[in-house]
């Protein structure tokens, strides 16, 4: 079943996991009620991804995103969509201490921005986590392999889960599934393991930078459209450029205002005859 079309209303988390094995399931992240409004005819779930503080804010890693930005963010994102789900990304520091905290910090990001999940960055070590909020109403998306909130401890943003560690990852998507989470993003991992994890859990794995053969994808949006250029992973398929297309009309735009032809006379005001 193909989610995003047959929805007059956004899909529940059931929905999501029980769309394991159909077609493909499709997401963006978004930041932005205009955005969220771009996608809402076309994804399944839109995911308020902790790439803003890269994306928008100019930070160094995400670790510097804060409840309040998620927060923010995630309402100007509702604000746009009303047929495709909202997941809204934990931000460093809001969930690891212990499942209390991460239930308290879940619930108020689902209760302030109305999002139908949240995500959070762990495997194996967040099960405990991941159960206890799903057995108190909040439905989990996991995300594991690459997870950048651990960027200083993974030595960097490199793929994860090649030889000996595959095993490891392996065995976190498991763990995340049966703790109860009703979805896995699989981030820069080999195509072979993706495939493996993709057979062997019962749960939609959404890849980013993973495999074609994975339940659903995700990219980061303005990755895709061009909009990000600080740096482009290997894995992002760039299907615009409006980085450029933006900055040659700005250009443009400053070359007209410097040389008197903008505003021109449809963009001006005439004195109303009485
Ligand atoms: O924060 C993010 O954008 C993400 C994805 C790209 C999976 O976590």
């Amino acid at each position: 079943m193909m989610l995003a079309a047959s929805n007059k209303k956004a899909p529940l988390p059931d929905d999501i996991r029980n769309a394991k094995g159909g077609i493909p399931l499709v997401s963006l992240t978004a930041y932005t009620t205009p955005m969220a409004q771009m996608m809402d005819a076309h994804c399944d779930f839109v995911l308020v991804g902790d790439s803003v503080g890269m994306v928008l804010h100019g930070l160094p890693s995400t670790l510097g995103v804060t409840m309040e930005m998620m927060i923010m963010h995630g309402q100007a994102v509702a604000r746009g969509l009303s047929r495709a789900m909202m997941v809204v990304d934990m931000p460093f520091g809001s969930y690891e201490q212990s499942p209390q905290q991460a239930f308290e910090n879940a619930a108020r990001l689902m209760r302030e921005t109305r999002a139908g999940a949240v995500k959070l960055e762990g495997g194996c070590h967040m099960a405990e986590t991941i159960a206890f909020l799903t057995a108190r109403g909040i439905p989990v998306m996991a995300h594991i392999g690459l997870t950048p909130q651990s960027v200083n401890t993974l030595g960097g943003y490199k793929v994860q889960g090649r030889e000996a560690q595959a095993a490891l990852i392996l065995a976190d998507a498991k763990a995340v599934a049966d703790a109860g989470a009703f979805a896995v993003v699989l981030e820069k991992i080999p195509q072979t393991l993706a495939d493996r994890i993709t057979r062997a859990v019962a749960i939609p794995t959404i890849g980013i930078g993973a495999s074609v053969g994975c339940d659903g994808q995700i990219l980061v949006v303005d990755d895709m459209l061009g909009l990000f250029t600080a740096f482009k992973p290997g894995f992002v398929k760039r299907y615009a450029t409006l980085g450029i297309q933006g900055e040659a009309a700005i250009a443009c735009y400053a070359d007209e205002v410097r040389n008197r032809r903008f505003p021109a006379a449809e963009h001006m005001f005439a004195t109303k005859s009485p």
